[in-house]
């Protein structure tokens, strides 16, 4: 039977709000019934290059013209709480872009509005709708390789981050997905943690953190924004009492342990994460119900845990979440 045609709308036609523009508009089940960008060049050119039916400077007016049966949020971090909370008001499902508020207290209103409405809403933390991430992450939750003792985590970036981002943390924008791809692997909420960044003064720099969770499990995430050159590959390492699963991002996943073996990714596993999310969200659009994956509740722990780490980094002290 074919499927019944859902009516999207998208708030933010930046660069990545362009990214779901582009997933959208190759889908023969969906309408682009609207954009809202307060910049009109942006919207314009979303309107022209992803045949968007109409487009808006303000994604309220847009949602109260064209009704639409899902949106999706990617306008900057500080406008997700207002513009999510005004398609919960009007019980439309969306889809918000990570941060989905900028603190775990901006998250907790979003679960209360949640609550009172009959829509839902699903974070974009792509990285859970990543096969190979989601490959890892199972085979270390199924015991194979015991009792999870710890996760590492590496994710570079090169310096030029620290000129084009040089207002938001690194933590923020870089070690956010590996924050919450811990929280996602142990299950547990983190509890303390300490933070040290070389040099102490600047975001081009090297930054440790390390702490333990609610599930009894150590993290040690580190990111560097000081490449000058082509970064090494994120590596995600999870450490168990009977062995051990790590993974070069978009390369390989290694198991040791019992059952010791090399997984290859498949190419073009990471331009598949942004169609998996959509389709996720579309199915619950569809359904009317959260199609789970990632709630607002694992996106307040997430932005708990960034809260602790920031002000560990800020003290120099242990931080107790
Ligand atoms: N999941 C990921 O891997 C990933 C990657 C990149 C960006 N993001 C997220 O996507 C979001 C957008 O990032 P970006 O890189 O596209 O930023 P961007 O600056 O390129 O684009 C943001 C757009 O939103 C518009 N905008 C600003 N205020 C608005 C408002 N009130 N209503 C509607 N539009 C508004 C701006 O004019 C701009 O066109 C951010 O939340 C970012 O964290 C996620």
């Amino acid at each position: 039977m074919p499927q019944q045609t859902l009516k999207i709308a998208v708030a933010g036609a930046g660069a990545f709000g362009r990214e779901h523009l582009a997933v959208l508009a190759r889908r023969d089940d969906v309408t682009i019934a609207g954009v809202a960008d307060v910049n009109q060049a942006a919207r314009e050119a979303a309107t022209s290059d992803f045949g968007v039916e109409e487009s808006f400077a303000d994604a309220e007016t847009m949602l109260d013209a064209v009704r639409p049966g899902g949106l999706i949020v990617a306008s900057p971090g500080f406008t997700h709480l207002p513009i999510a909370m005004a398609a919960l008001h009007r019980d439309i499902p969306v889809l918000v872009e990570k941060p989905v508020g900028l603190s775990a207290a901006e998250a907790d209103a979003l679960i209360a509005a949640e609550a009172r409405s009959r829509a839902f809403v699903l974070p974009g933390h792509i990285l859970r709708f990543s096969t190979p991430y989601r490959e890892m992450v199972e085979i270390a939750r199924s015991g194979e390789i015991g009792t999870i003792l710890a996760v590492k985590g590496r994710k570079h970036r090169d310096d030029s981050h620290a000129v084009r981002y040089a207002d938001i943390d690194p933590v923020l924008m870089t070690m956010v997905h590996d924050i919450d791809l811990t929280l996602w692997i142990t299950g547990g909420t983190l509890e303390s943690v300490l933070t040290l960044r070389r040099p102490s003064d600047t975001v081009r720099s090297e930054t440790i953190v390390t702490g333990s969770d609610s599930a009894g499990v150590l993290w040690n995430l580190t990111n560097a924004w000081a490449i000058p050159t082509e970064c090494p590959a994120d590596r995600i390492e999870i450490v168990g009492d009977q062995g051990s699963v790590e993974m070069e991002a978009w390369r390989t996943i290694r198991v040791y342990g019992r059952r010791a073996r090399q997984i290859d990714v498949a190419p073009g596993a990471i331009d598949d994460m942004l169609a998996v999310e959509i389709g996720t969200f579309l199915d619950g659009v569809r359904s009317g119900e959260h199609p789970g994956v990632v709630t607002l509740t694992d996106a307040r722990n997430g932005l708990a845990a960034m809260e602790a780490i920031l002000a560990s980094l800020a003290t120099g002290q242990v931080v107790t979440a």
